[in-house]
């Protein structure tokens, strides 16, 4: 089975979206610059499996040493995972797709950001104790 984990960097009150961007782009302040850093650090060599939003927000670059692959509702998470298999897969958002996936995921990397603006997607900490019961 794959190693399932998630990395999202949210602001002060949950605030992960904004008219399909990150809410707060173009700040070039140093938490904002490394934070977008280390999510490419962390993720290379690894797959990134997300929606097509967030599919077509990821740079060109980043396919050169990751596996980037858009996920679609039609898809049961077990197939995705099992494409795979001994892997680590990094479930990339956005919000619907991690509130099917949060039961797989072992290990959540959240960096909490100095934002403090409006948002139009939002973190959901249920995501961290969701089961596959529906817990
Ligand atoms: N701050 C962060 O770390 C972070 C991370 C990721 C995204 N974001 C932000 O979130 C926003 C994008 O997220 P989004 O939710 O709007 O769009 P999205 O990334 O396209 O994700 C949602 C879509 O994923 C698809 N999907 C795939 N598998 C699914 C499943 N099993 N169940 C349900 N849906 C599934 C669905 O599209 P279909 O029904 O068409 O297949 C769904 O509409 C952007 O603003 C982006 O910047 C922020």
């Amino acid at each position: 089975m794959a190693d399932i984990r998630a990395m999202c960097a949210i602001g002060l009150s949950g605030q992960l979206g904004l008219n399909g961007r990150l809410p707060w782009e173009g700040n070039k302040e140093r938490e904002f610059v490394a934070d977008v850093a280390r999510f490419f650090e962390v993720t290379r060599g690894h797959v990134i499996i997300a929606g097509p939003a967030t599919i077509g927000s990821i740079p060109a670059f980043a396919y050169e040493d990751r596996t980037i692959c858009e996920i679609r509702s039609t898809h049961h998470p077990e197939e995705v995972l099992g494409w795979f298999p001994d892997r680590v897969v990094y479930v990339g958002g956005g919000p619907p797709v991690w509130d099917v996936y949060a039961p797989y995921i072992r290990h959540w990397d959240i960096n909490r950001l100095p934002y403090d603006g409006e948002a139009d997607r939002w973190f959901d900490p249920a995501w961290l104790v969701a089961s596959e019961n529906g817990g």
